[in-house]
């Protein structure tokens, strides 16, 4: 089983909630960087928690929430080794995994219903990366880092 980080700012704790809920019931291990609570915070500081985790190998994958996903996403994506994917619906969700090997799933909870954040979890969690053709692209975007 993996281990997920996940966190949000202010538009996520409830989306965030039932996420880790749902993962804790089919036996994954989920640590919760925050935040709590609606009180107003930066997404900037939640996507370097769950970045670090997964730069250091304590956590697989990871899931990050803001009001859009936008900001959070842009965020994960200057931290090295992270592969941000904001995803809308399931399909985006398998591509970003099966094509861009991505390790954090970003999430709009005010644009998408709840259960809709839970099922593209479900789905970034049981694709697999396809390698081959993809894995050269990969290379490519970490080249861009240096
Ligand atoms: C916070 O109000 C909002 O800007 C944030 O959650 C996110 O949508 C930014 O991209």
């Amino acid at each position: 089983m993996a281990t997920i980080a996940i966190g949000s700012d202010h538009a996520g704790p409830e989306a965030k909630s039932h996420i880790k809920d749902m993962l804790e019931s089919i036996g994954e291990t989920v640590i919760d960087c925050g935040t709590q609570g609606p009180q107003s915070v930066d997404y900037p500081d939640y996507a370097q928690k769950v970045g670090q985790l997964i730069q250091t190998g304590a956590a697989d994958w990871g899931v990050l929430i803001c009001g859009t996903g936008i900001g959070i996403s842009i965020a994960a994506n200057k931290m090295k080794g992270i592969r941000a994917a904001l995803c809308h619906n399931p399909m985006t969700a398998q591509m970003a995994r099966a094509h861009n090997n991505a390790n954090v799933l970003c999430l709009g909870a005010r644009v998408l219903e709840p259960a809709t954040m839970l099922e593209l979890v479900r789905v970034f969690r049981e694709t697999t990366f396809e390698g081959g053709r993809h894995q050269n692209r990969i290379d490519k975007i970490h080249q861009l880092e240096e």
